[in-house]
């Protein structure tokens, strides 16, 4: 190896490799975010269509294409209303999941169009119960005002979800992300500096840099000069179980 070389930082392999080797006995969990150089993900006015392009959203419409179940937080429902099916590429649906805690989202919403794909809300166990025809209710306890992201990956697994994708947003990302729950992080990083605005990640504060995560990563060009850099949370020191 070449001296200077970081040997936890390769430009070869496939980004999919992990998926397919991954001990069926337990939960795969994979997150994305699409972001800027800069690492935000909206403008201060949450404007955050499109930063990234073309072959960012292939590789995310791969991923999915790749897991059991796509989950994203009621945030982005609220914002984006997406689709969260495959449509760019080749390959099945996964599962619909959102996690809405106190069941706020209410009327029509594209994640509920019926294409025989399951859809799962996941509440808090007291929150109001609200039939959605066709939509699996999943209640569970709160842990310090929150859901945790363990028992909700591990109902998902035990409803048959073994590969899993925390699509977003910033917020949901990060609680899994501070749990320890996330096996790889695909960073899809655009071209573009936006400067302020929404960051990516939001992770509880450490204190000195030896406790930051320092994931081996894998960067692969994409096209169009973006970057994904595929993180190994599973070999990061620090917050990860
Ligand atoms: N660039 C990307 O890759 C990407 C991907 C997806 C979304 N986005 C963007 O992200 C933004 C939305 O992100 P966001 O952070 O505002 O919202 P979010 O992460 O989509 O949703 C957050 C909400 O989900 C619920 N939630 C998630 N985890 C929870 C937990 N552990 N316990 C309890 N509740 C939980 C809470 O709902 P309540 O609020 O009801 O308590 C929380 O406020 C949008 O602008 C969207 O465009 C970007």
């Amino acid at each position: 190896m070449p001296k200077g070389k970081d040997p936890a930082t390769e430009i070869t392999g496939d980004p999919f490799g992990p998926f397919r080797s991954a001990d069926p006995a337990r939960p795969f969990v994979v997150a994305q975010l699409g972001q800027s150089l800069d690492g935000r993900i909206a403008t201060v006015s949450g404007a955050s269509k499109y930063i990234n392009g073309e072959p960012a959203l292939d590789h995310l419409h791969r991923i999915r294409a790749s897991v059991d179940a796509v989950v994203v937080g009621a945030g982005t429902i609220a914002a984006d209303d997406p689709q969260l099916n495959v449509r760019r590429v080749a390959g099945p649906n996964p599962a619909r999941v959102v996690i809405d805690p106190t069941s706020r989202l209410r009327g029509p919403a594209k994640w509920l169009e019926p294409d025989g794909t399951p859809c799962m809300l996941i509440t808090r166990e007291d929150a109001t119960s609200f039939v959605i025809p066709g939509v699996e209710q999943i209640r569970l306890p709160l842990v310090d005002g929150e859901l945790s992201p363990r028992a909700m990956i591990d109902a998902l697994f035990a409803r048959g979800c073994r590969k899993i994708l925390i699509e977003g947003g910033a917020k949901t990302i990060s609680t899994f992300l501070d749990a320890g729950c996330i096996d790889r992080l695909h960073l899809l990083i655009a071209p573009i500096i936006i400067g302020s605005g929404r960051n990516g990640l939001d992770l509880k504060p450490i204190d000195d840099l030896m406790s930051a995560l320092r994931p081996a990563t894998v960067f692969y060009p994409l096209g169009q000069n973006e970057i994904l850099i595929d993180c190994d949370l599973r070999s990061a020191a620090g917050g990860t179980e």
